[in-house]
């Protein structure tokens, strides 16, 4: 299938660029389902996907899934420079995974975790915010199930509470991890999930509350402090230690900077972990997604796959394998472009 580059295709001596919209290649039926006999110039292939795609919508035009549609031509030349770089060799591409490591460092300190000023913050690079749950429920389904079996308990009917107004990605995560979800039912008027409402439904088998900062259904911020001070009085009458998890997919890179002192983030004790979508107001193209937890012992340990084939010891959290590099450097381009100042940018 694949064709050297030194070996023309027979075609190739006759036709030309100029002449590829009067070529055959253009006029016979695209392959749909099943690969053609034989391959065709790089030209063609080029004008009949670029011709095709004329039909999607304008990215710049659309608002609708709150994604980074244009970033600057430097980045855009980061960008293109690492297309190639397989993310997960770290002992290939070091430098990619310290940036890595520097942007996990940054949002970890923006969301206020209690680690030291030289301390390594404990977090991976998702595909996005859908990644990053999974992970992060996985991460609780775990731990919970840990304590349950060491208290000789029954750990097969976990439950997670969330607003009814959650992401379909939770939805996701309770049907392939099988873990209940129970949703509070929002009210005329009422449109995020109530706090009261969500601790009422808080059993022994919860394994976590998830609040969003950003209900993708109006933006809304729910009230991850009243939770916060909530369960905590239901923790303390009950002996569990039901914890919180923030689902900042859209508000995770807006609060910090808008509305600093809203407490929301890992300054509220029940906070084990917070996601957040880099391909949204993180500022970079689809797909990079963020999840931090509060420290260490948040993230089980037999969760983590030490990998050594490629090289040294790796350790890796994550749903895939292989990914590209080139949305983590951008999204360190950003972090060190535009730093916590707001500014206007002049183009
Ligand atoms: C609150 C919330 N959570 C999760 C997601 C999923 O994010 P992603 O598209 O980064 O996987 C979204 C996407 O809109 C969202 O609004």
């Amino acid at each position: 299938m694949v064709i050297s580059s030194t070996v023309k295709h027979p075609d190739e001596h006759n036709e030309s660029i100029d002449c590829t919209f009067a070529s055959r290649y253009v006029r016979e039926a695209v392959p749909k389902f099943k690969l053609a006999e034989s391959s065709i110039p790089k030209d063609a292939a080029y004008q009949i996907i670029n011709d095709e795609l004329m039909l999607d919508g304008k990215p710049r035009l659309n608002l609708a899934s709150f994604v980074t549609t244009w970033m600057e031509p430097e980045c855009d030349k980061l960008i293109m420079d690492s297309l190639n770089k397989n993310y997960v060799d770290m002992d290939e591409y070091p430098v990619t995974t310290e940036l890595q490591n520097r942007c996990v460092n940054i949002i970890a300190h923006l969301f206020n975790a209690p680690i030291g000023k030289e301390e390594t913050a404990v977090g991976v690079g998702t595909v996005g915010s859908s990644e990053a749950i999974m992970l992060a429920g996985l991460a609780f389904k775990r731990k919970w199930q840990t304590k349950r079996k060491s208290e000789g308990k029954p750990y097969d009917k976990p439950n997670i509470v969330t607003g009814a107004n959650v992401q379909v990605c939770w939805e996701k995560f309770a049907k392939y991890f099988e873990v209940e979800l129970k949703e509070v039912k929002l009210s005329e008027g009422y449109y995020v999930m109530d706090p009261l409402k969500a601790v009422e439904m808080v059993d022994e088998n919860t394994i976590c509350v998830a609040a969003i900062l950003g209900s993708t259904l109006t933006g809304e911020f729910e009230d991850v402090k009243l939770l916060n001070e909530l369960l905590t009085v239901k923790n303390k009458e009950t002996g569990w230690d039901t914890p919180i998890h923030v689902d900042a997919a859209s508000g995770g890179f807006v609060a910090p900077f808008l509305y600093p002192d809203l407490l929301w983030d890992f300054r509220l004790p029940l906070v084990k972990s917070i996601n957040v979508s880099g391909h949204k107001y993180g500022l970079v193209y689809p797909g990079i997604g963020w999840v931090v937890w509060r420290n260490q012992d948040d993230l089980p340990d037999d969760l983590v796959f030490h990998i050594n084939y490629l090289g040294s010891d790796q350790p890796t959290f994550t749903l895939n394998f292989s990914k590209g590099s080139s949305q983590i450097i951008a999204q360190y381009y950003q972090f060190i472009r535009l730093g916590f100042e707001v500014i206007i940018l002049s183009f």
